[in-house]
């Protein structure tokens, strides 16, 4: 039997589209373009990444809901599931021998709108290198959890976790869905460096949200629209071990199920 639900937005969403159509007085040569078009993000299996890139920042304002907890991001094609849940203090990303970037320290605090800490939560994380590159995604870079991991939250709600500054990043530029950000609107591929996170505690809606940094030259100008200003922190340095370290902090609010 038919979906009642799919039926409708189906009709709905047809109707716009041949209003479109009429509207602009498209000719045989436009839809033969626009057919084009779709073939090739198909045969370069790039729907995922288009859709999160133009529309899933919207489907993201309509899912979580504005309140008084941290405010949702997209969560973009790069999460892999079953990350390693870190238990050895100092907490620490994994990372490869060799790992170049900024050493970073993270210090996070979850909490509830009442301002009462959640230790049973867990946030698990994942950020690009200070190449912008991502494990499991790109073709230089092992398939293991690199930048990735669960990290707990100790009693009082807080937790600290070191890893690199993440970078700036383009999204795959040689594909259709670069070719319609760089050659054709006329913008560009970049995302401002961010730290992806989905923070979950029993009683609590999931978080997936991202950080961005004070400073970065694509927050006005994110090709996946992904930035929200409460989600913009300041990076300071600290000491660690003797040494200078890029620091950052944050207090994530989760939304009550
Ligand atoms: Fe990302």
């Amino acid at each position: 039997m038919a979906d009642q639900r799919v039926v409708e937005l189906f009709d709905e969403f047809m109707e716009m589209v041949k209003d479109f159509i009429v509207r602009h007085r498209l000719q045989y040569e436009d839809y033969a373009a626009v057919t084009r078009y779709l073939v090739r993000v198909s045969e370069a299996g790039e729907w995922p990444l288009w859709m999160d890139n133009f529309l899933e920042a919207t489907v993201d304002t309509t899912s979580y809901g504005e309140g008084p907890w941290t405010p949702s991001a997209i969560e973009g094609p790069y999460y892999k599931p079953g990350a390693p849940l870190l238990s050895r203090q100092p907490y620490t990303l994994p990372m490869r021998p060799d790992e170049a970037g900024d050493k970073m320290l993270f210090k996070a605090s979850v909490r509830n709108p009442a301002g009462e800490p959640l230790p049973a939560a867990v946030i698990d994380v994942w950020h690009a290198t200070d190449k912008g590159l991502y494990s499991f995604i790109d073709a230089g870079m092992p398939d293991d959890f690199i930048l990735r991991a669960r990290v707990p939250v100790d009693e009082d709600g807080t937790t600290a976790f070191r890893s690199i500054r993440p970078a700036p990043y383009e999204i795959p530029k040689n594909g259709p869905t670069g070719d319609l950000l760089n050659s054709v609107l006329g913008r560009h591929t970049w995302r401002p460096a961010h730290l992806h996170f989905r923070i979950t505690a029993e009683g609590y809606k999931p978080l997936v949200t991202q950080l961005y940094f004070e400073g970065d030259p694509y927050l006005d100008s994110d090709c996946a629209e992904g930035v929200k200003q409460g989600l913009i922190i300041p990076l300071s340095k600290t000491d660690v071990d003797g040494d200078s370290w890029t620091h950052g902090e944050f207090t994530f609010v989760l939304q009550p199920q």
